[in-house]
């Protein structure tokens, strides 16, 4: 936002200018009390003495000033009202909700910068709707498919002559879109709590290495259905962390690995300390993340490739949640890969007491 604070001597001027202007307002009334009450005894022959004269110049001044005062506000203050309508105009836009305000007009001093914020405020508040639409764009994408699935296949369902193998396949592909759409309401479930936690993680001392390699043995049935070499290397490393959010990272770091690794591939998970900070190592030899794309696989709903085929399919939330936990720790995500080749993910924590 730009700053457009006058100097401080342009200010203090313009003070002296308004002390000034009033003292001479004040004696110009004076003046004028003076002449109306001369005229007055001059013209009625009435003499009094003279701190009666005094009195009555004095009472007659200050209503003459605060005369003067009411004209000059009135016409200030009109013409101030017509400089601060389209402000006004524009507060009340964006309280309805259009944020598309630009107001392009020169005021002085702090009104200058309130004119700045009120900007600075619609241009942010656009942004949040934009993103805003973007996200519930991209949810009801997500949340389409599988349901468009789900009605087809219980259509198809209603036929007689179908086999019996085509009605498993048929029932299998609805259970597993509905599973799918569970998925991704539970991640964006997950998603929004993270959202919503300032400081307030559960942390506590563990053992890392026991976490990871119960991990590990709990998806044994996947890495072992696609007949995958496990190659584990742990460290005996404590650390003060949130336990179950960070299951929840290695769970969807694995789950990755495991699903965009081909059959018969290899994954690692190594587990160190190197001075001082603790860093976990999941490395695939699946297919691979190209440059452009790896700028990108924080993002919300963000696939490499969209139309993978229905088992590799996910939502694009999985690292979402990952980067949002490690931030909440103060750690770091790195990801090195290579298409064809595979994908390292590297998480660093710095040690805390
Ligand atoms: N180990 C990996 N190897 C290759 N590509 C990966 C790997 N991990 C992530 N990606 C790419 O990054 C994208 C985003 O990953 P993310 O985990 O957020 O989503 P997802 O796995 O597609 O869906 P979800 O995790 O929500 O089920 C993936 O769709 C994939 O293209
Ligand atoms: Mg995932």
């Amino acid at each position: 936002m730009k700053k457009r604070r006058p100097e401080p001597s342009h200010i203090l001027l313009k003070k002296i200018v308004g002390v000034v202007g009033l003292c001479v307002v004040f004696a110009l009334c004076g003046l004028g009390a003076y002449g109306i009450t001369t005229l007055f005894y001059n013209h009625t022959g009435y003499h009094p003495n003279d701190l009666v004269k005094a009195l009555v110049h004095s009472v007659l001044n200050c209503m003459l000033f605060i005369g003067v005062g009411m004209i000059i506000s009135f016409f200030t203050m009109s013409r101030h009202r017509g400089r601060f309508q389209p402000l006004i105009d524009a507060l009340r836009r964006i309280a309805k909700g259009d944020f598309r305000v630009n107001l392009d007009i020169k005021l002085a001093n702090e009104w200058g910068e309130l004119v700045d914020g009120i900007n600075h405020v619609a241009e942010q508040l656009n942004e949040m709707e934009k993103l805003r639409q973007e996200f519930i764009s991209n949810v009801s994408h997500e949340i389409q498919s599988p349901l468009t699935s789900i009605s087809g296949f219980a259509r198809a369902l209603h036929n007689e002559r179908l086999s019996q193998e085509e009605r498993k396949r048929y029932l299998e592909i609805i259970e597993s879109e509905s599973k799918r759409l569970s998925k991704i309401s539970d991640s964006l479930l997950k998603l929004t709590a993270l959202e919503g936690i300032q400081h307030d993680l559960e942390r506590k001392r563990y053992r890392l290495d026991t976490q990871l390699r119960a991990l590990i043995l709990a998806c044994e049935p996947q890495w072992m259905a696609k007949e995958i070499d496990m190659d584990i290397d742990l460290e005996k490393v404590e650390i003060f962390a949130d336990e179950d959010m960070l299951s929840q990272v290695w769970t969807n770091l694995l789950g990755n690995s495991i699903k965009f690794t081909e059959a018969g591939g290899k994954i690692s998970v190594k587990l160190e300390t190197v001075n001082g900070e603790v860093l976990v190592k999941i490395t695939d030899t699946g297919i691979g993340i190209s440059k452009e794309n790896q700028e990108r696989i924080f993002e919300r709903f963000f696939k490499a490739d969209p139309s993978r085929n229905r088992a590799n399919s996910g939502s694009g939330l999985g690292l979402a949640i990952v980067k949002k936990i490690i931030d909440l720790h103060h750690a770091t995500i790195v990801v090195e890969s290579e298409v064809g080749k595979g994908t390292t993910f590297t998480i660093t924590f710095v040690q805390t007491a």
